[in-house]
């Protein structure tokens, strides 16, 4: 796509042959994640399977070039099940992390990380804690059976408020959930501030360090919770290879915390297979360093513009350090789903204290100068 005019052209035939077909609530749920603000629940998307999707914080260069060469030699395997495989990614990975294969959990995506641990949570009862708004999933499972979800709100700057956090936990809970950088607000908790809070905490509970979006950070910036797995403390880390390493659609991720802990939550496991082709990827991706670098540096020009046009607007937003932007809606959030649609972008609405925020994904340079221009119609 060159410009805002091409998109809205295309947009405009692309209604004329779909007649204005829209998506069922059910598809609007899957794809925009399961709705977290009333306006994404009350809003109907246009089919459109051109948009700009700037709703998933998805990588929008990958797969990595030695990605695909590994899928492309892989596909002769792909009637096999994976039972060998899997055990040899975890070696893989218990080197990369310094610890034993039996702290690793090789998972479809971390999403199912975070849904066995939510469920095998729960199954004792007790409350999950997190800061809000977060990457609720996990305790979107707990929930469900039945756990009670203890939130605290993240601070003016959209930082975790870790006094706050720490005040809130009570006898009975079970997990504490850190999302570092976090998803929606994209904010960091730095380096040792983060790794002495989740020691101290974890004397009380265990903490969950999900780190889907870490290797935004610079090398040298990237303060793992691993470290603290590694020393034996009450802490499990979640990765995934479905952002900087671009396999979103793959579903590869793995979990590393103490053998008790990955022996308890995969027994909710569907079984010891994962899927072939995001193995091969997955594995190869480890080692384009190079790929890695590049989204990196691609991803900070294109968030620095977002930002810095925010800056301009005067709407305020926390420090991103992530491939996601939250900032305050300037109008109602079910108009600008619908008008940013209209034009050709997705991006997610969040209800948070009361108000309607935006989320917007950072996608390539040429998409966010595209985006702002659309944004500024939209909000007139
Ligand atoms: C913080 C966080 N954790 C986990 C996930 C799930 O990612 P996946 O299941 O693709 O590994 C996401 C997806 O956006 C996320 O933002």
């Amino acid at each position: 796509m060159n410009n805002t005019i091409n998109r809205r052209a295309w947009f405009k035939s692309a209604l004329a042959i779909t007649g204005g077909l829209t998506l069922s609530s059910t598809f609007t749920n899957q794809l925009l994640a399961a709705p977290v603000s009333h306006a994404e629940g009350n809003f109907i998307p246009l089919l459109n399977e051109k948009l700009v999707r700037l709703g998933s914080n998805e990588n929008p260069y990958g797969p990595s070039p030695l990605a695909r060469k590994a899928l492309a030699e892989a596909t002769a395997e792909f009637n096999r099940y994976t039972f060998e495989l899997v055990q040899e990614f975890k070696k893989v990975l218990a080197d990369k992390e310094g610890v034993s294969p039996d702290h690793i959990l090789v998972v479809n995506g971390s999403s199912e990380t975070l849904c066995l641990t939510g469920m095998a949570l729960a199954l004792e009862g007790g409350a999950v804690l997190s800061a809000f708004p977060t990457f609720r999933s996990l305790m979107d499972y707990a929930e469900k059976l039945h756990a009670r979800w203890d939130r605290v709100d993240v601070d003016d700057y959209h930082k975790h408020d870790l006094d706050a956090l720490a005040a809130a936990v009570k006898p009975d809970t079970r997990l504490m959930f850190l999302c570092n950088p976090n998803n929606p607000t994209g904010t960091v908790i730095e380096g040792k501030k983060y790794l002495d809070f989740c020691q101290e905490m974890s004397k009380k509970t265990l903490v969950f360090s999900d780190e889907a979006y870490l290797e935004f950070l610079e090398p040298d910036e990237q303060q793992s919770a691993v470290e603290l797995v590694r020393k034996g403390h009450n802490v499990m880390v979640s990765r995934t290879f479905s952002k900087v390493y671009g396999l979103a659609g793959l579903r590869l991720g793995y979990a590393i915390a103490q053998p008790d802990v990955i022996k308890k939550i995969s027994k909710y496991q569907m079984g010891p297979v994962i899927n072939q082709a995001g193995l091969a990827a997955a594995k190869a991706s480890l080692n384009d360093v190079a790929f890695a670098k590049l989204t990196r540096s691609k991803n900070n020009e294109a968030l620095n513009f977002f930002q810095q046009y925010l800056d301009k607007k005067g709407w305020f937003h926390g420090q991103s350090r992530t491939n996601c932007v939250l900032f305050p809606a300037p109008k109602d959030g079910k108009t600008i789903l619908a008008e940013t649609m209209k034009r050709g972008f997705q991006i997610r609405v969040w209800d948070f204290q009361g108000k309607e925020w935006c989320r917007v994904s950072i996608g390539t340079l040429n998409e966010m100068k595209a985006f702002v221009k659309a944004f500024d119609e939209v909000v007139g």
